[in-house]
């Protein structure tokens, strides 16, 4: 008999690494977890920290440090260095500072032998997942952006304010962009298997002032409202991640708006972006390709068109890429 180890890489120990590797050994979700940081004191302190819950968690986990060539048997690597925004940036503006970093990261971790699934948190998303994908030269299922889940646990919150319904019992994916040019397929946001847009209708009294586009708007915000209280956000982007890792791990085809490579789905071709995605050992495995109105699908490619825009700008000056 088998037994296989599920092992994670976390490379980035800041707050949103570190966090995700809490999430990662209080739900019990994988047997090994290693810290990789450029900053190897740091990446101690957290594997020490972290190796002090062990006696109180569901089960034995181990936790180490390690260095990018240590990566070759990783089942996942999550890549969640870079360069976060300074106050008045948006996430675009932290591409090329966060593109030299992946790059100095995937390379090595491609020497060691690595032939499991990239899963990218570093801003801009989008942007430097497809950079992984092109440096690592992994086939596109193994290459992941952690892209739309988190706004769209956010907006699955705040329309369960408003409903007073369990988040979990909502439907709604923010697509595109993890960033301001993200939008929300309205047509297909779901309450509990009912039609949103139903539901508005059949409660005009309680629901007839809601301001869609606001509420896409205050999702938009929402990391922003985080960043501008307590520095940064990890709570949220880290819970995400780990529900992705699960998803992968235990095999699940989970649907979750990751960040993955568009191949003509949506009409969109060669672009990474938030899109509902089945999750599983592949990695994404498949694209759900949802029904969108016209007027959604121009708003999301819209948004492709501003993620292809900056791709190009770290990818067409990348020697190593126009040197394949
Ligand atoms: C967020 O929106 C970190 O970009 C991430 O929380």
């Amino acid at each position: 008999m088998r037994i296989t180890k599920k092992k994670v890489a976390i490379v980035g120990c800041g707050l949103v690494g570190s966090t995700t590797a809490f999430s990662l050994i209080t739900q019990g979700i994988c047997d090994e977890v290693m810290l990789i940081d450029a900053n190897e004191e740091r990446a101690y302190g957290e594997m020490l920290d972290l190796n002090n819950c062990i006696e109180y968690l569901n089960r034995n986990v181990i936790v180490k440090t390690g260095k990018y060539m240590d990566c070759g048997d990783m089942d996942i690597v999550v890549i969640a260095a870079g360069a976060p925004p300074k106050q008045g940036q948006s996430r675009l503006d932290t591409l090329e500072a966060s593109a030299k970093i992946c790059k100095s990261i995937v390379n090595p971790i491609m020497s060691s032998g690595f032939d499991g699934i990239f899963l990218v948190v570093s801003n801009p998303v989008d942007m430097i997942s497809h950079y992984v994908y092109k440096l690592s030269g992994l086939p596109k299922n193994q290459v992941i952006g952690s892209g739309t889940a988190i706004d769209s646990a956010r907006l699955q919150n705040f329309i369960g304010q408003i409903t007073k319904i369990d988040p979990r019992n909502i439907y709604a994916f923010c697509m595109g962009e993890h960033g301001d040019s993200q939008m929300v397929p309205w047509s297909t946001v779901t309450v509990g298997g009912k039609p949103f847009f139903d539901v508005l209708q059949d409660n005009k009294e309680q629901f007839g002032d809601i301001d869609l586009e606001g509420l896409v708007h205050k999702t938009t915000q929402e990391g922003w409202e985080i960043l501008n209280r307590k520095g940064t956000t990890y709570y949220g982007i880290a819970t995400a991640c780990a529900g992705i890792i699960k998803a992968i791990l235990n095999d699940e085809n989970k649907i979750i708006p990751v960040s993955t490579l568009l191949e003509g789905e949506y009409g969109e071709k060669d672009v990474y972006a938030g899109v509902p995605t089945v999750l599983n050992r592949l990695g994404a495995a498949d694209v759900l390709e949802i029904h969108m109105t016209p007027g959604e699908l121009t708003r999301f490619k819209e948004s492709t068109k501003i993620i292809r825009e900056y791709t190009d700008k770290i990818i067409k000056s990348d020697s190593q890429l126009s040197a394949k």
